[in-house]
């Protein structure tokens, strides 16, 4: 696989030490922390489904190529795999089969295919990142993967219903996230594997459902809360679940 120079890590005049990788980096959220983390100095690499390689959970392989793509930036650089951010997601649009999906406000909307492209997006595909992306993280030292996920897939905070799809496969998300942060602090201790609420952002995501009230905030003002949060996390926090103050969400 020959990657193209818009997926290549971009060194800055004062790297930090390690690599950022952010899958979904060209969604809204994700381009936003991309953005940042270079402004920070950071090497970081940004893949997507428009990236090459492309990253697209319907097709593991594609994952799996894209993990392979990140390996070889480490090898030969000595970097370590420091920071791993998953910034994808989905709520609605449309479907792998073309269908259009809509946040359900009532159990007569649910539907089979809006439910298994939403755990599609926001659970099996995250959990296929961590088969193949965890492993690259290093075995000694600080390295934290964070997984997006939403406040809404809090089963303790639900006071409203609705959003039958996106709150279950973010609750599954950060299930996947809880059990691979134990799995993952046997190999480093110092691995730190989260779930994170990045508040509400003004993103294609929201767009439609950002009722006035919220505080809707840009995506670069997110993108600096956020890799706040994750760069602040201390020893112990691994298996949380984290809004963009850091404040922990109930699950
Ligand atoms: N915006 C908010 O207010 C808000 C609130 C709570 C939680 N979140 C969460 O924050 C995360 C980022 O959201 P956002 O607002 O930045 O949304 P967004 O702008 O719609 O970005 C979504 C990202 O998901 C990627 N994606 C969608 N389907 C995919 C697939 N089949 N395979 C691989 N990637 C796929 C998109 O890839 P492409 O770039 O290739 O389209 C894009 O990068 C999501 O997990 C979302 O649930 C957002």
């Amino acid at each position: 696989m020959n990657p193209t120079p818009a997926s290549a890590p971009t060194d800055q005049a004062t790297p930090q030490p390690g690599l950022s990788v952010v899958l979904g980096g060209t969604g809204g959220i994700g381009a936003a922390l991309v953005a940042q983390l270079r402004a920070q100095g950071s090497t970081v690499l940004a893949l997507g489904r428009q990236t090459q390689p492309a990253l697209d959970y319907a097709a593991e392989a594609t994952v799996a190529a894209c993990a392979q793509h990140v390996a070889a930036q480490l090898s030969p650089t000595g970097l370590a795999l420091t920071r791993l951010v998953v910034a994808t997601g989905f709520l609605h649009g449309t479907t792998a089969s073309g269908q259009r999906a809509e946040p359900e406000r009532s159990w007569q909307h649910l539907n089979a295919d809006a439910l298994a492209h939403s755990f599609a997006v926001n659970a099996i595909g995250p959990a296929l990142v961590m088969k193949h992306f965890l492993p690259l993280l290093p075995r000694q030292g600080r390295c934290v993967a964070a997984f997006l996920s939403a406040r809404v897939g809090s089963i303790g905070d639900n006071a409203l219903g609705g959003w039958y799809a996106y709150r279950a496969s973010k609750a599954a998300l950060n299930q996947l996230v809880h059990t691979a942060a134990i799995e993952l602090a046997r190999r480093n201790r110092d691995a730190l594997c989260v779930a994170l609420h990045p508040g509400t952002v003004d993103t294609a995501l929201s767009q439609p459902f950002a009722k006035s009230g919220l505080q809707v905030r840009p995506p670069d003002v997110a993108a600096v809360e956020l890799l706040g949060v994750l760069d602040g996390l201390p020893p112990g926090s691994s298996g949380g679940f984290f809004d963009h103050r850091g404040v922990e969400v109930p699950w």
